[in-house]
């Protein structure tokens, strides 16, 4: 089943009197339970590409179909997912208020994604700013996943993290996809993160895409020169 369909995307930023264009004619699909990774340097348009899906970047062209629940994100930096005002039980509990879900339903959702996510009962009731950023990116990803959405995009997810944090957060995404068949969109510059998740992945240069295959091929027998050259920077 298709849970996105990415049709000519074309996207901008205004430059002075004028746009500078950012995106080209970006097409893609995406089926459920797959992890689809999107790969390319910094400043291709990677987080723009992300945001014209969720409906976050006005200036754009072309057609995104998604699935319902909307998409979910996650960033780079869980900050701008949490809100420090409020608890995590408070956070967890809002996207189920937003669609009309009992009291106690919602707070017994909570709990259990606390819990899947390795967290604890003992969280409820804490702030963003009393975690570590490992905690922050494991409360951000309950709070993306808690009304049962089709795909989740997560923007650099793990970059943030070291290495050992990243490899935990990896496994979690990894759980939660095994038990809702969700999927992802798995923005990364780390090819190393994007191999060890992603079923397919799409090479963005210039806000272009310039190669889609499925993981092994790709890795294998890369064919475009810009995918040739970011693997052998990897290496
Ligand atoms: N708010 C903005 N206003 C103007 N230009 C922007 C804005 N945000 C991004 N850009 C420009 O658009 C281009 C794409 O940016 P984008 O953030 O999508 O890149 P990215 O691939 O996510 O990079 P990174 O890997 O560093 O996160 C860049 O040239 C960037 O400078
Ligand atoms: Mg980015």
């Amino acid at each position: 089943m298709r849970i996105l369909e990415v049709e000519h995307l074309s996207a901008w930023y205004p430059s002075g009197r004028t746009r500078r264009q950012v995106l080209e004619d970006v097409s893609f699909t995406l089926d459920r339970g797959q992890v689809l990774g999107l790969v390319g340097e910094s400043g291709c348009g990677k987080t723009t590409l992300a945001r014209a899906i969720l409906g976050l970047h006005r200036a754009c062209a072309g057609v995104v179909r998604h699935a319902f629940p909307r998409p979910q994100m996650v960033f780079q930096d869980p900050y701008g997912s949490l809100n420090p005002a409020h608890t995590l039980l408070w956070t967890l509990e809002e996207p189920l208020r937003a669609i009309g879900t009992g009291r106690k339903e919602r707070r017994d959702r909570a709990m259990e994604l606390l819990d899947r996510v390795g967290l604890g009962p003992e969280y409820a009731g804490r702030y963003p700013q009393e975690l570590s950023g490992g905690q922050r990116q494991r409360a951000a990803i309950a709070a993306a996943v808690i009304a049962r959405p089709a795909l989740v995009v997560a923007d650099e997810p793990v970059s943030a993290l070291d290495v050992t944090v990243q490899r935990q957060i990896l496994d979690l995404l990894a759980e939660l996809k095994r038990d809702d068949s969700l999927s992802y969109l798995f923005i990364s510059h780390d090819l190393n993160v994007v191999y060890q998740i992603c079923d397919r992945i799409l090479v963005m240069d210039k806000g272009r895409i310039v190669e889609e295959n499925d993981t092994d091929t790709l890795f294998a027998a890369p064919k475009h020169p810009f995918t040739k050259k970011l693997l052998e920077a990897a290496e």
